[in-house]
């Protein structure tokens, strides 16, 4: 018999034989159970054979799911559960009567319970939610929790279409379009009502979306809807209602027209572990956005982008994650610049954004695998590897081909780039590919030439900071950098400088530029004195402000400055807000001024609040590897 090659899968972080099957539709049926804190229900996928060897078996991928039965074109199947293997969990592994011939298609249905140890929902108590008066429930899939949720090929390489049904006591949505016939207010009895929806374009198993609770809904634009409980209904609508038609025309401009129909905010409790998740129809919002000064809506712009770069074109596997990240960091500060008039303005977020990788980097050492933009992730759990730095490496790269290359002609690159890709997924090789033919020497030979020297090899491999300097505009910073020269003179006792700070040098800034002279001062060769840090909060009205990207860092400035009264601020604070970027600096900053009690009491207090990624992440901060505290 002639020999089968079955070429390896391009994803290491999934258990599915993806290269045997293809999923082309996935229908979920789920009853949301919130006294029980689960899902029930059934998920039947569409399989596609897509090769000719002769698989006898469907693998899929799942993580703490309960497993009920399993049914193949309607006939129960036998199957079973392999022993788990972490960070990937239990191969759900079907047996098939008889082999499925090239392109031909089966259905497999499976009923499936989450359980209490599912990674990729949170479920808060009535007194759990701000106005404490119903239960609430969401999703977090991505990287590799859909599989938690229900049995699936969880890799990005892989792309269906999806239809829900869920059945909830309370209002729900999903990352589908919502059918007209669903319910529009809550059961007056309390009984489930059933949501209907429907998502047509292809996407991979981490875009899975679901929540459920007491939201209310508020337009924010022609095609856009916000969602929310009651109480914060008016000041999330005033948060994004400015913005959010602006950004979609931007994104339009830059790549094409808006695939997905609508295009919807929810915003969450403030426990959601992240700023935002692209869920298609619905981003997924942290609470922390709505600061009342529309300083934080550049989420919203960076999740929109993601309906292009990651939603439609999507990275095969998260090896090579800067091709969702880096790309949409790239498209959502060129909106910056088209909205707000001026490529200052996106030079102002990726210097802010060089910091943040410059803190990545630190914090894994500059030889790490982890620093590298395409990288190892045999046997690993993405979530380790969940940094700045695809973000902001990925972005640096895109910025050195768009300045190699020229503005029009990468402008000209951009909607190619997307066309070709749409609705599909691709690695790094593939983008160099399609980079590389589209300048070829026939159609673009001063392009080409331009491309010759491109050290890809270096790009993609090399750890650390970049190999090339992108000399940004500074102009919207140097009044920070300045501030903060001030303060280092004003704090260094060998060299007594007339200055003193009022109240004054920081009137009528942005938040933004506030962060960046507080991201100064936590760069200064020593701490300040804790005096100093002390009155440097009362004066600048920082400590307590609601815009958390500024009262965190000042808080972490502080604690560096081993201000002791802060903790109470600190502690108060990580008791509110669960999103990780904030958490993780608040927590490791306790350990690092010797409050590790604090830190200890703080995370016990609230471990019910936090998001089970975020405790999970906490625990690693306090405790380290060993499961003991840090000295
Ligand atoms: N897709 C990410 C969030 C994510 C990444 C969730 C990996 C799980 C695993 C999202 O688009 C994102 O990047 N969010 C940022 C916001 C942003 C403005 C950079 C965040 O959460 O901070
Ligand atoms: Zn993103």
């Amino acid at each position: 018999m002639a020999e089968v090659v079955i070429n390896k899968p391009r994803d290491p972080n999934t258990l599915s034989n993806y290269n045997n099957f293809r999923t082309t539709h996935t229908s979920t049926n789920f009853d949301i159970l919130f006294n029980e804190q689960k899902l029930s229900g059934t998920v039947t996928h569409t399989l596609e054979s897509i090769t000719k060897a002769e698989a006898h078996e469907i693998i899929l991928d799942t993580s703490h799911v309960q497993i009920k039965q399993v049914k193949v074109n309607d006939q129960s199947a036998k199957w079973e559960l392999a022993p788990r293997m972490e960070p990937y969990g239990s191969a759900l592994k079907v047996k098939l009567d008889k082999p499925v011939a090239l392109h031909d298609s089966i259905t497999l249905a499976i009923d499936v319970d989450t359980t209490a140890a599912c990674t990729a929902l949170q479920w808060l108590t009535p007194a759990q939610t701000s106005n404490k008066k119903h239960p609430y429930m969401f999703s977090q899939c991505q990287a590799i929790h859909a599989r938690s949720i229900f049995p699936c090929q969880d890799t990005p390489d892989v792309k269906a279409t999806f239809d829900f049904t869920v059945n909830s006591p309370l209002p729900v949505i999903a990352s589908g379009i919502a059918a007209s016939s669903n319910p529009d207010t809550s059961s007056a009895d309390g009984n489930a009502q059933t949501y209907k929806f429907e998502q047509k374009v292809p996407i991979p198993a981490y875009l899975f979306a679901i929540a459920s609770g007491d939201l209310s809904f508020a337009s924010v634009g022609p095609r856009s809807t916000v969602a929310t409980g009651p109480d914060e209904l008016q000041e999330c609508k005033w948060e994004l209602e400015a913005d959010t038609e602006k950004y979609l025309k931007a994104g339009e401009s830059l790549v094409y027209p808006y695939a997905w129909g609508e295009y919807n905010v929810l915003v969450l409790p403030p426990s959601f572990p992240y700023g935002g998740m692209e869920n298609p129809i619905y981003t997924f919002a942290t609470p922390t956005i709505i600061s009342g000064d529309r300083q934080n809506v550049d989420v919203i712009a960076h999740e929109l982008s993601h309906s292009w770069s990651g939603n439609l074109v999507s990275n095969a596997s998260w090896e090579h994650f800067w091709l969702n990240e880096g790309w949409t960091t790239y498209l959502e500060r060129r909106i910056q610049a088209i909205v707000h008039g001026g490529n200052e303005w996106r030079d102002f977020s990726a210097i802010i954004g060089w910091k943040a990788l410059s803190d990545s980097i630190a914090q894994y050492g500059d030889d790490h695998e982890f620093t590298k933009l395409v990288i190892d992730l045999k046997g690993k759990d993405p979530d380790d590897a969940f940094s700045s730095i695809p973000y902001e490496k990925g972005f640096v790269f895109l910025y050195y081909l768009e300045k190699l290359l020229g503005q029009e002609s990468f402008d000209e690159f951009i909607p190619h780039y997307f066309t070709v890709w749409k609705g599909k997924s691709l690695d790094s090789y593939d983008f160099k590919a399609t980079l590389l033919d589209f300048f070829s020497a026939d159609k673009h030979a001063d392009e080409a030439k331009k491309l010759d020297q491109v050290d890809w090899d270096t790009w993609f491999y090399s750890p650390g900071f970049p190999k090339w300097d992108p000399k940004y505009d500074t102009k919207l910073v140097d009044p920070a950098l300045r501030l903060a020269k001030h303060w280092y003179r004003f704090t260094n006792p060998d060299d007594p400088a007339s200055w003193g700070p009022t109240w004054v040098d920081v009137d009528g800034w942005s938040a933004n530029q506030m962060v960046v002279f507080l991201e100064q001062v936590l760069a200064f060769d020593k701490p300040l004195p804790a005096a100093h840090a002390n009155y440097m909060g009362a004066i600048y009205n920082v400590k307590d402000t609601r815009n958390v990207e500024v009262s965190s860092r000042y808080l972490q400035v502080a604690m560096a400055a081993g201000d002791w009264n802060v903790h109470v601020f600190v502690t108060e604070l990580l008791g509110r807000v669960g999103r990780m970027k904030f958490v993780r600096p608040l927590y490791r900053g306790l350990v690092k001024m010797g409050a590790i009690n604090e830190a200890v009491a703080c995370f016990e207090k609230n471990k019910d609040f936090y998001h089970p990624i975020c405790r999970q992440m906490i625990v690693k901060e306090i405790f380290g590897k060993t499961g003991h505290p840090r000295p």
